[in-house]
């Protein structure tokens, strides 16, 4: 029998590409979808009239322990944020199929500004040498705490679990809802808003990247392992925790690339680039210094031994595209 996949988010910018990637490599999958609404709805139904939707939220508990209960696998892709709806999720799932729950974090868990803001910090953390480290985190870290009741909740339940961590995602989206993305859609908003490029203090500070089509990949990858016998040849539980880099850049290089293009579009007057105070830079957006400010290093081993390899290794060939889309 094909199996039967419950997914929230997929009216977002990462749940709509990886239900259409699902949908792409496998048609059989019967595939239900949480929406908020009759307007997203339509959407989804509009896009891909055989995925089954079901409205509610992340707060309707009764509705998602029932879908939960239904499936196979559960992708909970609208928030790496909600703290209660893994743990609905997950009891949903005890009390029927018993199926594997994939969940959405962020690598803002790793977020490092020892060095001061716009400066590189050398922590890198392997998802597989690294596992117990990432998940004993700070519980102020970004996320953390929703890392943490995935873990828990997996444990209680005897439900086998993955989290799966992008870094910055670039591209633009290919579901039928929301397409934009966050970093770098909010900085290109910044930069064309204030009239001049710029970077937090030095802006050599770190983060890796993944293209939306590369992490929508992943999630494809980890749903097919799901549905083998024992979850196939995948990782689940305390341990199953996957981060989706494709490769890491300086936010200076990242901007410096924003000012040719917005300069050239005659978005802006000049392509120079001023290094702002967090201060100043909170100014453009309140979370300024951990969207663009920090470093956030990861190596996405765990997927690498299970064949995931990303086809996208630079931002650059996304900017333009992203310049369009955000500002049009
Ligand atoms: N984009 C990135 O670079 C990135 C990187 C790492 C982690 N993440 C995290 O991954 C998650 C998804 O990101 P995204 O960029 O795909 O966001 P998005 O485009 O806003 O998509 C989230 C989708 O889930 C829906 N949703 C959110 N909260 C819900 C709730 N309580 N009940 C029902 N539906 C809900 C949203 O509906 P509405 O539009 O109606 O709210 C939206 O359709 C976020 O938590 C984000 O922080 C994103």
């Amino acid at each position: 029998m094909a199996p039967n996949i419950f997914i929230t988010g997929s009216s977002g910018y990462v749940g709509g590409s990886t239900t259409k990637a699902l949908l792409a490599a496998h048609p059989e999958y019967e595939i239900t979808a949480l929406v908020r609404d009759q307007a997203q709805e339509k959407i989804i139904k509009g896009a891909w009239p055989n995925v089954k939707t079901v409205i509610g939220t992340l707060d309707d508990e009764v509705t998602l322990a029932d879908e939960a209960s239904k499936a196979d696998v559960v992708l909970n892709l609208a928030s790496s944020d909600h703290l209660n709806a893994p743990k609905t999720i997950i009891s949903g799932m005890a009390r029927g199929k018993k199926g594997r729950f994939i969940h959405i974090s962020g690598t803002g868990v790793l977020n490092d500004m020892s060095k001061g803001p716009g400066n590189p910090t050398p922590k890198v953390y392997d998802d597989v040498k690294d596992v117990r480290e990432i998940t004993s985190l700070s519980m102020t870290a970004l996320h953390r705490d929703v890392d943490a009741a995935v873990i828990a909740a997996g444990k209680e339940y005897d439900i086998p679990t993955a989290i799966v961590c992008p870094p910055m995602i670039h591209g633009v989206g290919s579901g039928p809802g929301k397409k934009r993305s966050i970093q770098i859609p909010y900085l290109i908003e910044a930069i064309d808003g204030r009239g001049k490029a710029f970077t937090v203090e030095e802006g050599n500070n770190i983060w890796d990247h993944i293209h939306i089509q590369d992490l929508a990949s992943a999630f494809v990858r980890l749903t097919e392992e799901a549905t083998k016998p024992n979850g196939g040849a995948a990782t689940w539980g305390p341990d199953g925790y996957y981060f989706t880099e494709a490769g890491e850049f300086a936010w200076k290089d990242v901007v410096s690339e924003l000012a040719q293009l917005l300069h050239t579009s005659g978005k802006i007057s000049s392509s120079d680039v001023d290094k702002l105070s967090v201060d100043e830079a909170v100014k453009f957006h309140p979370w300024a210094p951990v969207l663009w400010g920090g470093n956030c290093r990861s190596r996405a081993s765990r997927l690498r031994e299970l064949g995931w390899n990303p086809a996208t290794l630079k931002i650059t060939p996304s900017l333009p595209e992203m310049v369009k889309f955000v500002l049009a």
